[in-house]
């Protein structure tokens, strides 16, 4: 962290720069230059806040020095001085972007005025370049739809690395959105221009998988009737993508590690040497140090592949994703259902946020579909749910039902429901008659502390939550 500000003094006249010196050091780190040349030099190696500098000058004038900065360093304000007098040269320096001049010789006190407004505007303006960067590395691919902080983060450090050709992990739970995020790193990167090449690793037969990774020469093996390319090559000068890594057999784990250090490999069958040009991003929705630990997946290659690691959180852990990915996917699916949706009444999207989504994002995207179709209003109402996504949560709707055995089903399922909130209710009353103490509670309640806990725990209660309020 810099201490203080810095001023840079750009003056060939050394009272001048002096005085100024003299009194601006305990606020400012004061730097001098004697001439326009020097003040470039220093603003190459120094960060500078704000700029005071003379109009005349030999080597380089002020002017000229301005037009300078105000190309290159956009964020830095000048202060321009000229000689009383000489007023048009103030104009024309005010013309060509000074942020403000005053007048030589300088009086103090406005010259302290002047550099102190200055330098707020520096900060404000630099602050507003950290912002734009910031916002720019956490800018989403418009097909991604997420609030997620993670996600958000991750795929700005994507962004970060898009010019390398660094290996990305992606692990996630079956229908999180791992071959979108490939897709998105894919367009992401330098290498947007080229193929995105898919390799199923699950659904390619064993004895088939190496000509296909890495294609064969005619003649390799029975059936090879020609040369074929494999996808590795057709993935030149893009990106491949190998998904369900976790299936691929640990043979061929070993043939792919040497590919991705050798950065080259051949067909088979053949002997000539191919360059491996292809980025490689990798997804799996098992858990690889699991694979790892039960010696079905290599740790080597797992170190090679995770250079950039992608983690995407189930639906379930990013509930705050639920009510935008709904109106993305009714307007993504508005001609499929042949009908216009305005929106989802609430209980619907309550019964929405309340699901687990074991099938996360796919999941999601099936029912809203299906819901679409299923509805008779202009909106997703909760009795258009899928009957599995209501009984899931308990949800109470308008269903009758019509056999004994559906109404016995029934009658259980909303009793519970209503003891679920009986007990809930009675909870938030006790934390809150005990000022937020668990003790306290359990004193009043008669129940002990772990027997609390337990019950807090069932009803996911946030404490930090309660004892605030
Ligand atoms: N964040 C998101 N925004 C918009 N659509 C999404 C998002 N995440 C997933 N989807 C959609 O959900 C569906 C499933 O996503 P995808 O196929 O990428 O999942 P996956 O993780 O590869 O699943 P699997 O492990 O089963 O292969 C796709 O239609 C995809 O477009
Ligand atoms: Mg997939």
């Amino acid at each position: 962290m810099r201490e203080k500000p810095t001023l840079l003094i750009a003056d060939d006249e050394e009272r001048a720069w002096k005085v100024l010196k003299i009194n601006f050091q305990d606020r400012y780190d004061v730097l001098v230059a004697r001439d326009g040349a020097e003040a470039v030099k220093t603003l190459e190696k120094e960060h500078v806040d704000v700029l005071l500098t003379d109009v005349k000058m030999p080597k380089m004038t002020g002017t000229e020095l301005l037009g300078y900065v105000k190309e290159k360093y956009t964020w830095l304000p000048v202060v321009v001085m000229t000689a009383f007098g000489s007023v048009e040269d103030a104009v024309a320096a005010m013309k060509a972007g000074a942020y403000d001049y005053i007048l030589k010789p300088v009086k103090i006190e406005d010259t302290e005025a002047v550099i102190r407004r200055a330098m707020e505007h520096s900060t404000t303006l630099q602050e507003n370049i950290a912002l734009k960067d910031k916002l720019k590395s956490y800018e989403v691919p418009q097909d991604i739809i997420t609030i997620n902080p993670e996600i958000r983060s991750l795929l700005g450090l994507v962004r970060e690395v898009a010019a390398t050709d660094a290996s990305v992990l992606i692990e996630g739970e079956s229908g999180t959105g791992k071959e979108l995020f490939a897709r998105a790193i894919h367009r992401m990167s330098d290498r947007s221009g080229g193929p995105f090449i898919e390799v199923n690793c699950g659904a390619i037969p064993h004895e088939l998988f190496e000509s296909e990774l890495f294609g064969h020469e005619r003649g390799a093996f029975t059936g090879a009737v020609g040369m074929k390319r494999g996808k590795l090559e057709m993935a030149a000068g893009g990106t491949i993508f190998l998904d369900e890594i976790g299936e691929m057999p640990l043979d061929l784990q070993v043939k792919l590690l040497h590919v991705l250090e050798n950065r080259q490999f051949t067909r088979v069958g053949g002997t000539t040497f191919l360059q491996s040009a292809a980025r490689v991003v990798a997804a799996t929705n098992r858990n690889l140090k699991d694979e790892i630990d039960g010696g079905r997946f290599r740790k080597d290659l797992y170190y090679r592949l995770k250079v950039v690691y992608l983690q995407v959180p189930p639906l379930r852990d990013r509930k705050e994703d639920i009510p935008l990915l709904v109106q993305h996917f009714i307007s993504k699916h508005g001609e499929t259902a042949k009908k216009k949706i305005s929106g989802v009444e609430s209980n619907a999207m309550e019964i929405l946020r309340l699901h687990a989504w074991p099938g996360n994002v796919r999941e999601l995207e099936n029912v809203v579909l299906q819901s679409m179709i299923f509805t008779r209003g202009g909106q997703i109402t909760a009795d258009s749910l899928p009957s599995e996504i209501r009984e899931a949560v308990g949800a109470v709707t308008d269903y009758v039902p019509s056999t004994k055995e559906e109404l016995q089903k029934e009658k259980i399922k909303r009793t519970e429901k209503v003891l679920m909130d009986l007990e809930r209710s009675f909870l938030l009353k006790l934390i809150e008659d005990a000022g937020g103490n668990i003790s306290e509670a359990a004193r009043l309640s008669g129940y002990d502390r772990r027997q609390l806990q337990n019950l807090i725990k069932k009803h996911q209660l946030d404490m930090t939550k309660l004892r605030d309020g």
